[in-house]
């Protein structure tokens, strides 16, 4: 969440520009027109107190800009060739990309852009599925009763730390709804006190345990509602994992469609089950960080994501399908354009497919800041405006607000536009029995954002002097929610290679093992240890460095990293270091343990140091990334390599060579925010066993101790795949780095193949595949049944009528009168209103509305409820699979189910196969259980894009091949 002020002068003509210069669909008459209205007043009873300035903990980075001025500004001495040096850069640059943009253009004009946004008007209402029916009657006698600035305080923040949390809107106080209290995110609640760190959502792929999933996203809602929050802005399944160096796939749950489908919407459930509205982020293809907003890297524009109607469907569209089907409150469209428009203006996107086709009831909110137009964004099924600013941070200038009051009045925006983005919002608060007041007190959160300190104000953004308030109450929230987050750590770490060493015991190894070890071992060198087991503990990201929260949103690596970085990361409450717990649960009477908690390996250079003596070496080593507005060291969001960090190869390579002078065992542990290239050291053989604990939270040491010491047999599974290059990954599976023209084009020509269905395509071989993880004991399959519950047809049942009818409010155009600062509310300068000082020369008129707005579209045969077609989630075929426990201990296994198509004279493209099944299940040694796949009619069927609809294959049969990864399948069935 990066604030560039020193963009903000351009931001305002650009904006400008840009609504001439967008796609047909997107270029609605603009209301925002008159951007410079300044003066805002109070907006509801917050009461302005006393000045105090905003706390430091989220001011824009003006480092950058000032060395800028200086520079600028300087004519003599050193910095002006500097200076001379900088601005010959900037032209060049600027050559370069409009060389680049001329000649993007002539392609263009040459091949037909790749994706395309056709436009999709107008937004279908909310209110046509049984599942929201009673809380649209609800919401829509309340909406009814509503004033028009009422209607605009709920569909708009009231801007950058205008409030406690992250996001806030306005409350209708007469009609008795409160203002709605947003905050990120997906592991935990960010900026607040005695939370949870949870181990974040790639963690939690990696469990392939729903019942943790959902429990996990449970816990979390606990957590926010004891804090005052209404509104939770995860989970997250965008990015999906295009790119593995991704700044923030990290916070999903891996690469692939269905798996990040199940993760979410099991996510959702549990947080919902709490009465929390969540928010499945971010709708769609915010794949990479470079360029995903505007200024924030430079250009003017945001990047352009390209993709085709197939792809958008079957993989980036789809985990946001199973959303919805859980009942999701809210969705979140991101930063970036799709097939240029801006996701959060692309009607086609948000009216067109997440309204109509996936039948989505919530509402839909902006990312922070990713408005770029007010009327556009309305007409393409934007419901809430986030934080509420218009182009800048805290600028008080919302594209809503006053201007979306202005909008309606003159009637360029549809009066029953408004009222359905209210209804929508309001629905949704009713779906998840916020108006029950014991349960969801009418006030702020007992914490804030902006500052540690027990007294702050309430609007820190705000100028204007204000009251100090008590905001931090520090009510502690855990509960027991660190036995969750420490299973789902141990849950999610993979065991990626054992050979014969792992578990260890408590004692090092027993008294037979450790006599048999060290016979061997004098063998070969002629030297015998005595005494305890010596074991070694290595690298900077086994300690605990300067703390976890030593930087800003935890952005930079140091220490042992639980977590990635941005606004997808919390104040860790403590986080367990490895070596703190090891230290504990090492039996000291029989082991001897040294540290060597950095990355400088400088131990063993005399060729006498304890090194050489070690029996066990643990070697840590880690990879960071996050979210575009911070950068540490070359890392800006996206990695630039899929290399361990902070010299991590290197180290693992000298202690592996210098382990009991290379003799002595090696453990390697790698914490990371996706795969990393393990070629440097996989293969050595005293490197014999490997864990990928991913990202852990703060029960990191503890989880990991559990793993280490056999309490907890492991049973993580990749949720991506580790290759030997990033070139396997094929071209689709770069970061653009450098921007290609003023708006950055990103065509996903690679389609559906990304990740695991890549390396299969191409026959690639992986290092180790998606799905992949081993176990301390061994597992087989048995007795397929494969049990048809309906006939293959192509294409799902009709469309079915809606089940309710969406509320019908009153079309006369609300009285300006409404919309006027009523004269005794005070304001607070920035402060976002619904209020114009007066309306004069408002008319309602003719204005321009996007290209195709008057055509209506034929609604979409996949839709007709809640998450599409019911058909689609019908079950059409029951797979059920023996699994046993073949070895010597408990443990639990993760049986998947991979899909092939049936071969076809269509001209399809198909994958070689897709995940559509897994389950966890425990078994004792020997034990068996049937596990059982349920696949739905979506779960077999293609995007057909000419029919628009999802298709089966009627002909050849179905295989479905069962295993322990995507490459290790030994056992099918057909159908
Ligand atoms: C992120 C969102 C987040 C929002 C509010 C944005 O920068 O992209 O994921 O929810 O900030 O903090």
């Amino acid at each position: 969440m990066a604030r560039d002020e020193s963009a903000q002068g351009l931001l305002k003509e650009s904006a400008r520009r840009s609504h001439s210069s967008d796609r047909g669909d997107n270029a609605a008459f603009d209301s925002d027109s008159d951007l410079d209205a300044t003066d805002y007043i109070d907006r509801e009873a917050v009461r302005p107190p006393t000045r105090r300035s905003p706390t430091a903990s989220f001011e824009p980075n003006t480092k950058g800009r000032k060395r800028w001025c200086s520079c600028l500004f300087t004519t003599l001495g050193r910095r002006s060739k500097c200076c001379i040096g900088v601005l010959a850069a900037i032209g060049i640059l600027w050559v370069l990309l409009a060389a680049t943009g001329v000649f993007v253009y002539k392609k263009a004009q040459e091949e037909p852009p790749y994706g395309q946004s056709p436009p999709w008007y107008p937004t279908p209402k909310g209110g046509i599925a049984a599942s929201w029916a009673d809380s649209y009657v609800k919401a829509s006698r309340m909406v009814s009763k509503m004033t028009l600035a009422e209607k605009v305080n709920v569909t708009t923040g009231t801007g950058w730390q205008m409030g406690l949390a992250v996001g806030t809107t306005a409350p209708a106080i007469y009609v008795g709804f409160p203002q709605l209290q947003l905050q990120d995110g997906p592991l935990g609640i960010r900026f607040a006190d005695n939370i949870t760190a949870f181990p974040a959502g790639i963690t939690v792929g990696a469990t392939w345990n729903r019942q943790l999933m959902y429990a996990r996203g449970k816990a979390h809602a606990i957590e926010a509602r004891e804090k005052g929050i209404n509104v939770l802005l995860g989970p997250c399944v965008g990015p999906l994992g295009r790119m593995p160096a991704g700044g923030r796939n990290w916070e999903g749950f891996g690469a692939d469609p269905y798996l990040q489908g199940i993760a979410g919407a099991a996510t959702v459930r549990g947080i919902q089950s709490e009465g929390i509205m969540a928010t499945i982020k971010h709708f769609v293809a915010n794949e990479q960080e470079h360029f995903r907003q505007p200024w924030e890297w430079g250009l003017p524009h945001a990047i352009s994501a390209n993709i085709d109607d197939r792809t958008l469907h079957e993989l980036y569209a789809w985990p946001f399908g199973d959303a919805v089907k859980a009942g999701v409150a809210s969705v979140m469209c991101s930063y970036n354009q799709v097939n240029n428009s801006y996701a959060c203006a692309n009607s086609k996107l948000l009216n067109g497919i997440l309204k109509d086709e996936l039948g989505f009831q919530g509402f839909v909110m902006s990312d922070w800041l990713a408005q770029h137009s007010g009327v556009g964004t309305a007409l393409a099924g934007l419901d809430m405006t986030m934080p509420g600013d218009g182009l800048g941070w805290a600028d008080g200038k919302s594209l809503w607000g006053p201007e979306l009051s202005r909008a309606v009045l003159n009637g360029s925006v549809p009066l029953e536009r408004l009222n359905d983005m209210v209804t929508r919002i309001v629905a949704a608060w009713y779906q998840l029995g916020q108006d029950d007041e014991k349960k969801f007190p009418r006030k702020q959160p007992n914490f804030s954002s902006w500052t540690d300190e027990e007294k702050g104000v309430l609007a820190p953004g705000s100028p204007t002097e204000q009251e100090q308030v008590v905001v931090n109450q520090f009510v502690n929230v855990q509960a027991n929610h660190s036995v969750i987050a420490r299973e789902v750590a141990a849950e999610g770490t993979v065991l990626l290679k054992n050979e014969d060493l792992l578990p260890i015991s408590r004692q090092g190894l027993n008294d037979g093992k450790l006599r048999a070890r060290r016979d061997i071992v004098e063998r070969a060198t002629g030297k015998r240890s005595e005494g305890k087991f010596k074991v070694g503990i290595f690298g900077e990201d086994a300690g605990p460095g300067d703390g976890p929260n030593a930087c800003k949103d935890r952005g930079c690596n140091q220490g042992t990293l639980g977590s990635g970085w941005g606004s997808g990361a919390v104040e860790f409450p403590y986080l367990v270091s490895p070596v703190e717990a090891l230290r504990k649960q090492f039996d000291k009477s029989k082991v001897e343990l040294s540290e060597f908690l950095d990355n400088k390996p400088s131990f063993g250079k005399d060729g006498s140091s304890v090194v050489d003596e070690l029996e066990l070496c643990i070697v840590f080593a880690n990879a960071d990334a996050g979210e575009g507005f911070a950068k540490w060291a070359d890392v800006r969001g996206d990695r630039p390599n899929l290399r361990l960090q902070n010299n991590g190869d290197d180290l693992i390579v000298k202690v592996a060579s210098s382990c009991g002078g290379g003799t002595g065992d090696v453990i390697v542990v790698i914490h990371a925010v996706g795969p990393v290239l393990v070629e440097d050291w996989i293969d050595t053989p005293n490197v014999r066993a490997v864990l990928f604990a991913n990202l852990p939270g703060q029960e990191s040491g503890n989880a990991l101790a559990e793993i280490l010491f056999g309490d907890t047999n492991p049973s993580g599974h990749l949720p991506f795949t580790i290759g030997r290059t990033l070139e396997d990954y094929g071209p689709g599976g770069k970061v653009l780095y450098l921007p290609n023209g003023v708006v950055p084009q990103q065509d996903f020509k690679e389609g559906l193949y990304i990740d695991y269905r890549h390396f299969d395509k191409y026959n690639i071989e992986p290092r180790f595949e998606f799905g992949f993880g081993l176990s301390y004991t061994t597992f087989e399959f048995d007795n397929v049944v494969v049990i048809p519950q309906r006939r293959k047809t192509r294409f799902p049942m009709r469309r079915p009528n809606p089940a309710a009818e969406p509320p019908s409010y009153s079309s006369d155009i609300p009285s300006k009168a409404e919309a006027v600062f009523p004269p005794e509310i005070r304001q607070l300068d920035k402060y976002v209103y619904p209020y114009l000082d007066n309306t004069d020369g408002i008319e309602v008129g003719q204005y321009p509305y996007p290209d195709g707005y008057d055509q209506q579209q034929p609604l979409s045969e996949a839709g007709g409820d809640e998450g599409g077609n019911p058909d689609l989630w019908a079950n059409y075929v029951v797979v059920n699979v023996d699994v046993i426990n073949n070895g010597p201990v408990a443990g639990a296994v993760v049986p998947q189910l991979y899909l092939q198509y049936p071969e076809t004279d269509l001209e399809v493209d198909l994958p070689v196969r897709v995940l559509r099944g897994f389950d966890k299940v425990f078994l004792k040694p020997g034990e068996k259980k049937t596990v059982k796949f349920n696949l739905t009619r979506r779960d077999l069927s293609y995007w057909d894009v000419v029919a628009q609809n999802w298709a089966m294959m009627t002909e050849g049969p179905y295989k479905f091949s069962i295993g322990l990864s995507s490459r290790d399948l030994s056992i099918s069935g057909a159908w």
